[in-house]
C-alpha cells in the first residue's frame, strides 16, 4: 500500500483566499489542497487533507494519524502560538511533522515568534505562501525515504 501523509490545517484557514489577502494571498484552501495532491502524486504519496477550527478535533486527528500516515504537514494557524495540547499530541504519536506557515511568522507580531509546534517538529517552513506546503511534502518524502 502507498505511504501517505496527513496535511492538517488549523483555525481560520478555511477562509484562505478572502482572509487578509494582503497577508495570506488570494489562493484558497482548495487550491492548496490541489497543490498538495499534485505533489503527492508526483512523489507516490497518498494525501489526506483536513481543516478544523477546533483544537480538540486537531488533537484527535493527530492521534488517529499514528499507524495510518507516515508523517504530518501541519499549519496549526494561531494554535501554533498557544497550544501545548497540539505539541503534546505530536510528541505522543512520534510521527515526523513538517510545520508550515504561509506568512513569515518571524516578520510579524512578537506573539507569532513563539511556536509550540517547532519544539517537536522535524522542521519548519514559513513565508513562501502555499508553495511551503509543497516543500513540506517534499521534505517529509525525503525524510521517510519515499522515492518518486
Ligand atoms: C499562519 C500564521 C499564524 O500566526 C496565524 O495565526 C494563522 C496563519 C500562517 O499560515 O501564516 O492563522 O499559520
Amino acid at each position: 500500500m502507498a505511504k501517505s501523509l496527513l496535511v492538517l490545517n488549523g483555525p481560520n484557514l478555511n477562509l484562505l483566499g478572502t482572509r487578509q489577502p494582503e497577508v495570506y494571498g488570494s489562493t484558497t484552501l482548495s487550491d492548496v489542497e490541489a497543490m498538495c495532491r499534485a505533489a503527492g502524486e508526483r512523489l507516490g504519496l497518498a494525501i489526506e487533507f483536513r481543516q478544523s477550527n477546533h483544537e480538540g478535533v486537531l488533537v484527535d486527528w493527530i492521534h488517529q494519524a499514528k499507524g495510518r500516515h507516515s508523517g504530518i504537514v501541519l499549519n496549526a494557524g494561531a494554535y501554533t502560538h498557544t497550544s501545548i495540547a497540539l505539541m503534546d499530541a505530536i510528541s505522543s504519536v512520534e510521527l515526523p511533522v513538517a510545520e508550515v506557515h504561509l506568512s513569515n511568522i518571524h516578520r510579524r507580531e512578537a506573539f507569532r515568534h513563539v511556536s509550540y509546534i517547532s519544539k517537536v517538529a522535524l522542521g519548519m517552513i514559513c513565508g513562501f505562501g502555499p508553495f511551503g506546503y509543497v516543500m513540506s511534502i517534499e521534505a517529509l518524502a525525503d525524510h521517510i525515504g519515499q522515492k518518486s
